[in-house]
């Protein structure tokens, strides 16, 4: 028996980061807080927030690439080892063969002089795991797996040859080529048109399922994650305010800002008016001691404003929010 087989792949437990500031020396800011979740092999978990609520600073953590002087608490464990304890030959192999990254815009990660070959062999190579030959053999059958036909002429050509969703799942390829354990992609789609998007990130999430791979995918797109995830971890103000089962937690919020999110979205079924979250966002060191909606929520009490809620076990699912049994019924008709 495989006693590792229920053992996560990426296990991050009440992570925190905090920057320094530059206006005030010495000073620093919070950033993410108190941020659990984990990746088991072939699971796709999605992270959703507005602009700021740290979904990249986390996948920036997983890295160990955070802005110079960022100081991290908690634990990132990966394969049953502590990220945060790896010597810098173990981080330099971590990043280049067992962890890959797909970026938003691929134009901006291409070099216009070089061929798709190039491109795509040039990481796996220079690890010395494959040889030019060997690698360029590997990615024709993964452009081949990502439904890219007649691969060898498309090695040959220039990315200006090459449409955005052409490019993107040659991105896809290249993260897949050194097999790594965990694929982390950061709005991967969100340089293509939306339909273009969802083909290129349910051709993302069945290489991840066939090669039992762990993939966190980060978005702004509630639905597009939705439709491609098996977990859904909502961020706001550095810190996880919902995560769970990706279709319970679409079907059936439990946190008041994971309704608001799904009710303020235009929907191509109904003309009924968008009802947009009053209030801006906040970064995590904006929030007092309350709850860190609390100032936009329509349902927040004293309670909520003065006290921080812990994330609890509510409906199946990991829920930061004081009220979230009483609020249910009144959730669920925000959003349907
Ligand atoms: N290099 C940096 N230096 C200082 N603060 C930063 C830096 N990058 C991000 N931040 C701050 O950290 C917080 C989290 O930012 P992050 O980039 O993780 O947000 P995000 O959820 O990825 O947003 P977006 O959807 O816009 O990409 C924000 O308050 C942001 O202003
Ligand atoms: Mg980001």
């Amino acid at each position: 028996m495989n006693e590792r087989v229920n053992e996560p792949l990426l296990d991050i437990e009440n992570l925190g980061v905090e920057l320094p500031r530059h206006d005030r020396r010495g000073a620093r800011r919070t950033v993410i807080q108190g941020v659990t979740l984990s990746v088991a092999p072939g699971e796709a978990v999605g992270v959703v927030g507005e602009s700021g609520s740290g979904k990249s600073m986390t996948a920036r953590a997983v890295l160990r690439l955070l802005p110079a002087g960022a100081t991290v608490t908690g634990h990132i464990g990966f394969q049953g080892r502590s990220v945060l304890g790896l010597s810098r030959r173990e981080l330099a192999d971590y990043r280049s063969r067992r962890v890959s990254m797909i970026y938003q815009d691929p134009r901006a990660h291409t070099n216009p002089l070089r061929t798709i070959a190039d491109f795509l062999t040039e990481g796996v190579v220079a690890c010395g795991d494959m040889s030019r030959d060997e690698a360029a053999e590997a990615g024709c059958a993964l452009l081949r797996d990502v439904g890219v036909s007649d691969p060898e002429r498309r090695m040959t050509q220039y990315p200006h040859q090459l449409s955005g969703g052409l490019l993107q799942r040659m991105m896809i390829v290249m993260a897949l080529l050194p097999s790594p354990d965990l694929v982390l992609a950061d709005e991967p789609t969100t340089a293509l048109d939306v339909t273009v998007q969802s083909e290129v990130m349910a051709i993302l999430a069945e290489q991840i399922r066939e090669r039992s791979l762990g993939l966190l995918f980060i978005t702004h797109d509630l639905d597009l994650a939705a439709a491609v995830t098996d977990t859904l971890a909502v961020m706001y103000a550095g810190t996880i305010v919902e995560i769970g089962p990706a279709a319970a937690v679409y079907a059936g919020p439990a946190h008041p800002y994971t309704a608001a999110l799904l009710a303020s979205r235009p929907s191509p079924f109904s003309v009924k008016r968008i009802a947009a979250i009053p209030g801006r966002p906040i970064a995590a060191f904006e929030a007092g001691d309350g709850c860190v909606f609390a100032a936009r929520c329509p349902y927040a009490t004293d309670q909520c404003r003065t006290q921080r809620p812990l994330a609890r076990p509510v409906a199946g699912r990991s829920v930061a929010c004081h009220r979230a049994e009483d609020l249910e019924s009144a959730l669920r008709a925000m959003v349907s």
